[in-house]
């Protein structure tokens, strides 16, 4: 075994230690069942190392449960705490059986695979070279049974959990809170890091003292929202970019979750991760199974760089689906901010024509293209092509675009439906709704009902469809608008089942398909979603200033590798800023998947220019893609973001600056993750640098002062919203000595 295998082993007090990476997680059984969570962090060796349990004496007020002096529960670091027992914190669970609402789970069997079980219907990690854990806990009082499965993975500090849960009494249970992760962490000054903002501003980073009470990020919408992402880290005190002790934890989820953080009265945390107790309740019949969605943990020792670089590889080996995992994604032009809805034939055409003279490999048709979809109030449900706009349907787009030598990505909404629709008006009952309510409306449209099978099978076969009379090789499937009247408190969950079942079908029938998820840009963009797409719309922020801070947060936890970006105007859409082409060009650069949507006059006048960007984006088509990202710098003025790639022979850096600054200062950044003994040249001044100056010394960023004379140093542009790429390249022939001053 090599010490970064996923391994479990018993140790002979009711241990348990899951090792997998650098990351280690240990349990304790106790004689009566009580599970608890004794450690979880950098991997131990041995599980003679693992902390012993604390104990849990009487304390004024406390209540020992059953009557037992050592079992105060409000005390135990706990896995899968139950409820009106005597512990106050945020239970697991909470149900209503016959006979009361309490509950108490004692381990009844454990079992250990290498074959990670299935969680039904819902999303999860693919299990190659991992071990499972499956605890068995039983409440017979309640008549419940909760199956855990943790699993660790070799060479990923990475920890995924689920629960299902299980009804064995003769009569229903009802549940209206259900955990899928519980952790309870030692006690001290953790802080926390969430993303969250809104439309066009997606991602942003907060980051907070964990104080006494509860601090919870959540979403009632039905999607899992602009406002807050399923993601959070926990920093240990002291714990910073690059030190300290960081636990990274995400839902594999798209729909409402809440994540809590509380801090108890003796400063212990409790980390609650699940479907969102707000509007929810299920009820489970006799013998029958409710699952909650995986979660995954991820620990570093290497502050949240570290924790980032364990998300990055986890998604990449885990979490998204392989057929373009590792592929450079074809670049294109989008028709959005070019035509917006008025799309037609011809446009389309002159679109990619002009796509083939700059290089690009792929046309979008995005919104507009379907029958009497003319602006946004209309015609969504209807999937066929306009018959004025595109005579000849699918097949003519297709061929039109592909005769220009680029392959056709197309645009869906296929949750959605117009009140103004054939579809609305021939299966109003396929709408979600309540009776006697108007129906709210939210970008004039409403949501079709995904808990009713008949929906996805309809949705299924309109989808295939348009794939198979378009020859489209690339979706875009967006969502515009969250949920609302969705009548009985079970439907938002069902919605999501729905949901997976149609994207796991559509996968299936096209497994080479590009899939593009997307949601008024970043409003459903999480890890549920990326187990069937291969990428998203981080953000319909376009404006390359505006997306400084959206891609530095997203990159926190997910990989360049799964996001699109591209060049749009200037003056940009959502802010009427001006910005350069070099800057937009560096700022989509760091994207995977990576496009341009200008008008016929923008590109045409932006010719030269655009050549060069997508000749540049075939050069380094890879990196963003099985490369390596570090966030070297990130303040309220300044980013530096770097890419390296596998071999790290290649180095794409991309540096913005937002306010131009008289006299500016000097900028010495150190780089990240370089070849060992290489030396790499500058493709901006033709320098050598050896990779312990770049690494220990640092790199000089080019200035960005007017006032430096010429031949002063590396200039770039002067003023706001500028940007430099720089490539650094070593290779066996680049010896000699470092040419660079330091
Ligand atoms: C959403 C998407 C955009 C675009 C429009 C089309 O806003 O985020 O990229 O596709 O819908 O209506």
């Amino acid at each position: 075994m090599r010490s970064s295998d996923a391994h479990i082993s018993q140790g002979p007090e009711g241990q348990w230690l899951l090792s997998g990476g650098g990351l280690s997680c240990g349990l304790h059984v106790a004689g009566d069942g009580l599970l608890s969570l004794i450690y979880l962090g950098p991997r131990v060796e041995d599980i003679a190392d693992l902390p012993p349990l604390r104990p849990a004496p009487h304390r004024s007020l406390s209540i020992a449960r059953g009557g037992r002096d050592d079992r105060h529960l409000n005390y135990r670091p706990q896995l899968y705490p139950g409820t009106g027992r005597g512990d106050f914190r945020l239970p697991a669970l909470a149900v209503t059986y016959d006979g009361g609402t309490s509950t108490d789970l004692r381990v009844t069997d454990i079992t250990v695979s290498e074959t990670k079980p299935a969680l039904a219907g819902l999303p999860s990690a693919r299990g190659d070279k991992s071990a499972s854990l499956t605890i068995t806990m039983e409440d017979r009082v309640a008549g419940l049974r909760v199956d855990l499965v943790l699993t660790v993975y070799s060479g990923i500090s990475a920890l995924t959990r689920s629960a299902t849960i299980t009804s064995m009494g003769d009569t229903a249970i009802e549940i209206t809170r259900a955990a899928s992760s519980v952790l309870d962490l030692p006690p001290g000054d953790w802080r926390m890091l969430t993303l969250g903002g809104s439309w066009a501003r997606e991602f942003t980073e907060h980051q907070n003292l964990v104080s006494p009470g509860r601090m919870t990020v959540s979403s009632n919408r039905g999607l899992s929202g602009a406002a807050h992402n399923p993601v959070l880290a926990l920093m240990e005190d002291g714990a910073g970019e690059g030190h300290g002790h960081v636990i990274g934890s995400a839902l594999l989820y798209s729909g409402n979750f809440e994540i809590s953080v509380e801090r108890s009265e003796f400063d212990d945390i409790r980390l609650w991760m699940g479907i969102n107790p707000e509007g929810f309740a299920w009820s489970l019949a006799p013998g029958e199974t409710f699952a909650c969605p995986e979660v995954v943990h991820v620990v570093s020792d290497t502050g949240l760089a570290g924790m980032t670089a364990e998300f990055h590889r986890f998604v990449r080996r885990h979490i998204v689906p392989q057929h373009w995992a590792a592929k450079p994604r074809p670049t294109y032009i989008n028709s959005w901010e070019a035509c917006y809805w008025d799309v037609d034939l011809a446009k389309i055409g002159a679109l990619a024509t002009a796509g083939t003279e700059l290089g690009v490999d792929m046309l979008v048709v995005d919104d507009g293209w379907f029958r009497g979809r003319t602006d946004d109030k209309r015609a969504l449900g209807d999937w066929d092509a306009d018959p004025v706009r595109f005579p000849g349907g699918l097949a003519a787009l297709g061929d039109t675009v592909r005769a220009k030598g680029l392959a056709l990505g197309i645009w869906v909404e296929p949750e959605a439906v117009s009140p103004d629709s054939d579809l609305a008006r021939a299966h109003p009952d396929w709408i979600l709704r309540e009776v006697g309510r108007t129906p709210s409306l939210g970008r004039n449209q409403l949501l079709l009902d995904l808990s009713q099978l008949a929906v996805v099978d309809h949705l299924f076969n309109a989808l295939d469809t348009i794939l198979r009379d378009s020859g489209a090789v690339y979706l875009k499937w967006d969502c515009n608008r969250y949920m609302t009247e969705y009548g009985a408190p079970e439907v938002p969950h069902r919605y999501m089942l729905g949901l997976y079942t149609l994207l796991a079908r559509l996968r299936a029938a096209h497994p080479e398909l590009l899939l593009e998820c997307c949601a008024s840009g970043g409003a459903r963009f999480d890890l549920g979603m990326l187990a069937y797409a291969d990428q998203g719309w981080l953000s319909d922020m376009s404006d390359p200033i505006g997306r400084l801070d959206i891609q530095s947060g997203a990159f926190r936890f997910y990989p360049p590798s799964t996001a699109a970006g591209y060049i749009g105007p200037s003056p940009g859409h959502q802010t009427n800023r001006d910005t350069p082409m070099l800057t937009r060009l560096a700022v989509a650069s760091l994207c995977a998947a990576r496009g341009i949507s200008l008008s016929l006059d923008e590109l045409r006048r932006e010719a030269e220019t655009l050549k060069d960007a997508v000749q540049h984006w075939r050069g380094t088509a890879t990196l963003p893609v099985t490369g390596t990202y570090a966030r070297c710098l990130h303040t309220a003025d300044e980013t530096l973001w770097q890419l390296t790639a596998d071999d790290r022979r290649t180095v794409l850096l991309v540096y913005c600056v937002r306010t131009a600054l008289p006299n500016a200062p000097y900028r010495r950044v150190r780089l990240k993750g370089l070849l060992d003994g290489a030396r790499y040249r500058s493709d901006r001044d033709g320098a050598l640098y050896s990779a312990t100056r770049l690494m220990t010394v640092g790199f000089d960023l080019p200035m960005r002062d007017a006032m430096t004379p010429k031949g002063g140093g590396d200039l770039m542009p002067y003023g706001d919203k500028v940007a430099a790429i720089i490539q650094l390249s070593a290779n066996s022939a680049a010896g000699g000595p470092d040419t660079s001053s330091s």
